[in-house]
């Protein structure tokens, strides 16, 4: 008999929720990461210490720019990075210590070590006491993703930083070059800004944040702008030097044409993810991957070999925690003989800058691609009760749905708490809602939801407040 049931590789948020999710249906599950820390890199370098120095900054920059319109006034304020950094890693370390309680809880066995499949239902772990094998009958391989690197740019996380290098910088830098304006970028260039930094956000692309919807790209990078994020859209990085104190970077037109040089003390490097695979031995054991380097996986997440199995970044799709977490679910189940399945459509994506930006389901541009016919209903803060209370009136709620059956297809919001707002269109869609169905729920007063049953009241031009 083998000692486990599964045996996952990678305690991230795919890995650790597919260990407890088994656990709790009686299998025997192990858990094997090579970090000291469980929570992968969303808890230890990812979203959990950047909503840290994102909450903390956002609170400096309303000391800073937003009270004395409430009528407080502050005397001079004062920045000490030691305590909020020392705050941001007591954050992290509460999280990862939850995870320890909640695999003692579920009586899922730690195994702290790099792994190595060495066939199917074997697993290799090299830790500080040797090696071991552990023989299971599933594996699950749950390594996530690393930072993609940037030819003629190399990261020395000093000066030249990855976003893991962003989230513990010792001093607010004079200025800073993010490359890439997506969520990392964009995320990361939002804090330092708020402490002080000049951010100049260099995109290849001829508009920030890519895959989201067109209208909520225009307004965030103008809300953004007017925080004092500045874009050089439509130009690639091509080299970056060590010079001084600084670094000196070359930036050409994406199309061709003139360099351009930009001096920056420091340059965050965030231009996407790539999937993690190194030292697990796929080749020998004969894991496909795809040409992009994703482990290949079927409907049921198994690989090419048998018993074999993968979930989260490292299969590829949004690269998100979430959308890790739900196929871990799935695929504990399903190796409990269950049956279960993740609904793609239906995956919120949010970006926390300030405010946030959050979208569900198709885009307006995906719809004409795919020649759907669908109605828009939109709604703006400014028109909204709680939001001139609060006085957080940027952004808008967007609803597109089926101009036939009404049936949602997609949210687009920006907005402050976008990420909270848009959970009751998800749920929705789930349910196959119509935006008559959100028009029709009784949506409390006075709320910055009642945004959203506005828009749906506009899909067919009924909007009470407008
Ligand atoms: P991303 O894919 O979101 O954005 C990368 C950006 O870099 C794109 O806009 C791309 O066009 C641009 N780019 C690529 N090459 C370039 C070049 N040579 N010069 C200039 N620009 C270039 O990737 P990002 O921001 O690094 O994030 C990585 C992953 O982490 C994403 O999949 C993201 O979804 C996930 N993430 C999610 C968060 C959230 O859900 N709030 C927060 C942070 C990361």
């Amino acid at each position: 008999m083998s000692d486990f049931d599964v045996v996952v590789i990678g305690g991230g948020p795919g890995g650790y929720v597919c260990a407890i999710r088994a656990a709790q249906l009686g299998l025997r599950v192990a858990c094997v990461e090579k970090r000291p820390t469980l929570g992968g890199t969303c808890l230890n370098v990812g979203c959990i210490p950047s909503k840290a120095l994102l909450q903390s900054s956002h609170l400096f920059d309303e000391a800073n720019h937003g009270f004395a319109a409430h009528g407080i006034t502050v005397g001079s304020l004062g920045l000490d990075m030691k305590t909020m950094m020392a705050r941001k890693d007591e954050v992290v370390e509460a999280n990862t210590k939850g995870i320890v309680f909640l695999f003692k809880k579920n009586k899922v066995t730690h195994v702290v070590g790099s792994a190595r499949i060495a066939g199917a239902g074997q697993v290799v772990v090299s830790g500080e006491g040797g090696e071991q094998t552990l023989t299971t009958r599933a594996i699950v391989i749950a390594t996530g993703s690393e930072v993609t690197p940037l030819p003629g740019v190399s990261i020395d996380e000093e000066r030249i930083v990855s976003s893991t290098g962003a989230l513990a910088l010792a001093k607010v830098p004079k200025s800073l070059v993010v490359i890439g304006a997506g969520v990392i970028g964009l995320e990361l260039g939002s804090v330092w800004r708020r402490l002080g930094a000049e951010v100049t956000v260099v995109e290849y692309l001829d508009h920030i944040l890519p895959p989201m919807d067109g209208e909520v790209r225009k307004q965030s990078q103008r809300i953004l702008e007017k925080q004092g994020l500045r874009f050089k859209l439509g130009r690639k990085v091509t080299a970056a030097e060590r010079k001084g104190e600084g670094v000196s970077l070359t930036v050409e037109p994406a199309k061709g044409g003139e360099a351009e040089t930009l001096e920056a003390e420091t340059v965050l490097v965030a231009v996407g993810r790539r999937p993690f695979t190194d030292g697990l031995g796929l080749e020998e054991v004969g894991v496909e991957k795809t040409d992009r380097g994703f482990v290949k996986v079927d409907g049921d997440f198994q690989t090419a070999i048998e018993g074999i199995f993968a979930i989260g970044d490292v299969i590829g799709g949004m690269m998100l925690a979430h959308k890790a977490e739900d196929e871990g679910m799935a695929l504990a189940e399903m190796l409990a003989g269950e049956s279960a399945h993740v609904n793609y459509g239906a995956i919120p994506s949010v970006v926390y800058t300030w405010p946030e930006i959050a979208g569900v389901g198709k885009t307006e541009e995906m719809l004409k691609k795919d020649g759907v016919a669908y109605k828009v209903g939109k709604f703006p803060f400014t028109a909204n009760a709680r939001a001139k209370a609060n006085g957080d009136t940027d952004g808008f709620v967007k609803i597109l749905s089926n101009a036939e059956t009404g049936r949602v297809l997609g949210c687009h919001i920006i907005g402050a708490q976008a990420g909270d707002l848009i959970m009751e269109v998800v749920l929705g869609m789930e349910f196959g809602a119509s935006s008559e169905d959100i028009a029709r729920t009784c949506h409390a007063h006075p709320q910055l939801g009642e945004a959203v049953k506005e828009a749906a009241l506009a899909v067919n031009k009924r909007t009470i407040h407008m």
